[in-house]
């Protein structure tokens, strides 16, 4: 079968062949990949940056977004059947601390996971992959063609209920309204795939969305976010720093931009007693000359968690499964429209060149 592969710490992909997996083991899944998304994680592996080869070998196959349906599965598989739609997750245990050996190793406290298609494990650009039951989510039919987006949102799915429950805990207000986030001024910054699925959201959520980026009012992004009624925020016009003055005070920001003195003026726009989540990974190591004492004299007044977060369970899987079928149901084929789909002969060119018009680029493996 074909794969797409990357030598780490190199620059470049190729198509290669590898040999079908076949289940083994009583709870193997083996899935018919259908489509892979690419994103920024992607594009830094096939520019040299940070990935990692299967112990022993030079080559890795890159993927984590994907989704496919159930080709075969082991005796003792009971999650899925054969024809069913499904997801597998990301990371993989260190097997040796308590978060991994509970199912949570977004958490691990080793350091020593592996991430498919990122870290030490074959990713999922490629016609089928096996794995384990417990790493498999099923979802329903009618995802088929977006399914790619449930990695994505699982992220932020993550990062909204560590900052949720870290409010509950602290604020008053808070635990005593359920539905807390209705009305909140929440803002997005970043309005790539992840960012605008995070609007997406808190605005199914009832919040008061805002999201900002650096692009002109009418590109497709801004124009994506109003659609599901988030307000744009230009930031060349309205800067990071000035959000709070102009805009008001924001009691959730999410970051989605992995630009580092983006991350560090965004704390701004916070209000107090507000939660901030940082989910970019910026790139480079060029040093960042910021405001220290002034922020951390806002924090510390202010009440403020900055919170980075990184990776998602099975169960922030499941909760991106359900909200994107939920987003479905409310703005109809307008979600479908994040993806564009791209045939794997073209997947070098698009992971080197962002399409401009394209929001999620996908690579079609099979069809749904
Ligand atoms: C992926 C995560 C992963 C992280 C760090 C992100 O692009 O979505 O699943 O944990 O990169 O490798």
């Amino acid at each position: 079968m074909n794969a797409i592969a990357i030598v780490p710490g190199t620059a470049g992909s190729r198509l290669v062949e590898r040999s079908e997996p076949d289940v083994k083991n009583p709870d193997d899944v083996k899935l018919r990949v259908l489509g892979v998304g690419i994103c920024g994680t992607d594009r830094e592996e096939v520019s040299g940056g940070r990935a990692q080869a299967p112990e022993g070998r030079s080559e890795l196959v890159i993927g984590h977004e994907m989704v496919g349906q159930v080709v075969a599965a082991g005796a003792g598989v009971s999650r899925v059947r054969v024809g069913d739609h499904a997801v597998f997750t990301v990371r993989r245990g260190c097997g040796q601390c308590a978060s991994c050996g509970m199912g949570r190793s977004d958490m691990c406290q080793t350091g020593k996971y592996r991430e498919r298609g990122i870290r030490g494990l074959d990713g999922y650009q490629t016609e089928y992959v096996v794995d384990q039951e417990q790493y498999v989510v099923r979802i329903p039919v009618e995802l088929a063609a977006v399914g790619m987006l449930i990695e994505p949102l699982s992220i932020v799915e993550k990062a909204c209920d560590e900052a949720l429950r870290l409010q509950i805990v602290r604020r008053p207000d808070a635990a005593t309204e359920p539905d807390w986030l209705v009305g909140r001024r929440c803002l997005v910054a970043g309005l790539g795939p992840v960012g605008l699925l995070a609007a997406m959201m808190l605005a199914l959520r009832g919040a008061d969305v805002y999201g900002l980026d650096i692009v002109d009012t009418e590109a497709a992004r801004p124009q994506w976010l109003r659609v599901v009624g988030g307000q744009y925020i230009d930031g060349r016009k309205i800067p990071a720093d000035r959000v709070l003055s102009v805009m008001g005070p924001m009691e959730m920001v999410i970051e989605a931009a992995g630009v580092a003195s983006l991350e560090f003026n965004l704390l701004d726009a916070l209000g107090l007693n507000g939660v901030y989540v940082l989910t970019g990974l910026p790139g480079g190591n060029r040093p960042l000359k910021i405001p220290g004492a002034q922020l951390v004299r806002q924090l510390v007044l202010g009440n403020q968690i900055m919170l980075g977060s990184v990776n998602a369970a099975r169960g922030h899987f499941q909760m991106a499964a359900d909200d994107l079928a939920r987003a479905r149901l409310r703005w109809g084929a307008h979600v479908d429209g994040l993806i564009t789909r791209y045939p794997v002969a073209q997947f070098s060119e698009l992971v080197g060149h962002a399409q401009p018009d394209a929001i999620k680029e996908v690579i079609t493996w099979a069809s749904a």
